[in-house]
């Protein structure tokens, strides 16, 4: 393969620049060409692509947020759509293309390949909800803001005796409510994935309470049935302590990538060209069990990931 596209997709995640910058610089040292596409599929179906060089991703392995832009785009996923990506990819010479993004993302790179662009998926999504794979871009440095924000947050409870509830993004799953929760020492994490009665919640505010405990942090996941302004209305309402909502919110998603973020980000970079250089594609690159590998796209598609039930349990064992 001579020529390659590089493109981010979906929301973005800190670490997605510094992938870039490994597709571009292990694509040249190998002779190949590289295109950047902007938005997402956006810039595919609008022809929104231009070379990038060597020196085009210089200063900012550093920084959040994508150098290329990145949008949700409605239009690829129709026949109409997807056949102006097609063309355009023939009209700029792009023959695969790297696609750094969620699951989301990794449907519209599926279906590329089938119409002959082979691509190869990134995994980058602050939720780490790909299924193919233990650990996606952006994670760690999304908890760590968390973590940075509740551990100040704390301070205020504290002085107040007050219960903080404290609702984290993540989607419909809850990797980053949990593995924040453990990290803040929060007195209940709740999620999607596990049922949990807000009273079951109350009880343990009690039972803590009796012990000396004097302020209580509760983190619910977006995704988890109720909100987090109801749950802290009803923890008011029966215990009688003052309770605060906080959403967390889009800084979630920004700021500079985290040491972890910054090297999977380049060694995953690197293992995507790396396929397509082979003329490889329809793959998603993966960290599985400390290794990066690859899947195929469909069967990455087709995975399931289970919460951790075992960090869940220890969490609400170890925050009476
Ligand atoms: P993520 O990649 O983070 O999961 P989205 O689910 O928003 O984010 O998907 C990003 C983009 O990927 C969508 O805007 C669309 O362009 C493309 N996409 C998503 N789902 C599909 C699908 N089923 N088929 C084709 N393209 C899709
Ligand atoms: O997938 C990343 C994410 O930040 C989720 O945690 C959240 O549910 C969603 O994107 C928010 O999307 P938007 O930026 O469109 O509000």
């Amino acid at each position: 393969m001579k020529t390659i596209g590089v493109l981010t997709s979906g929301g973005d995640a800190p670490g997605m620049n510094a992938a870039v910058r490994a597709v571009v610089r292990t694509a040249c040292s190998m002779g190949m060409n590289v295109m950047g596409i902007e938005r997402g599929y956006n810039g595919l179906i609008e022809g929104v692509v231009y070379p990038l060089e060597v020196r085009d991703v210089s200063g900012i392995i550093h920084r959040g947020g994508t150098r290329l832009f990145t949008a949700r785009c409605p239009e690829f996923k129709t026949e109409e759509g997807i056949q102006k990506a097609v063309d355009n990819c023939k009209k700029f010479g792009i023959e695969g293309i790297v696609v750094i993004g969620g699951d989301g993302s990794f449907r519209g790179a599926r279906d590329l390949s089938l119409r002959g662009i082979p691509c190869v998926g990134i995994p980058a999504t602050i939720d780490n909800d790909i299924t193919s794979t233990d650990y996606t871009i952006g994670f760690d440095t999304a908890m760590n803001t968390a973590v940075d924000m509740i551990d100040k947050l704390r301070d205020t409870t504290q002085s107040h005796d007050r219960c903080s509830v404290v609702e984290v993004m993540g989607r419909h799953a809850g990797h980053l409510a949990l593995q924040t929760g453990i990290a803040v020492g929060a007195l209940s994490v709740l999620v999607p994935e596990i049922p949990c009665d807000i009273d079951n919640v109350i009880k343990k505010i009690e039972i803590t309470r009796k012990t000396g405990k004097e302020h209580f942090i509760i983190i619910v996941a977006e995704g988890f049935e109720k909100s987090a302004h109801d749950i802290a209305k009803e923890i008011e309402a029966k215990t009688g302590i003052e309770s605060r909502a906080t959403i967390l919110g889009h800084v979630q998603r920004g700021g500079n990538p985290s040491v972890r973020d910054r090297v999977m980000a380049s060694l995953m970079g690197n293992a995507a060209v790396e396929l397509l250089r082979r003329g490889v594609g329809n793959r998603v690159i993966c960290y599985d069990k400390g290794l990066i590998i690859n899947r195929d796209i469909f069967e990455a598609l087709q995975m399931t990931k289970p919460l951790d039930s075992d960090a869940y349990r220890i969490a609400d064992t170890i925050s009476f």
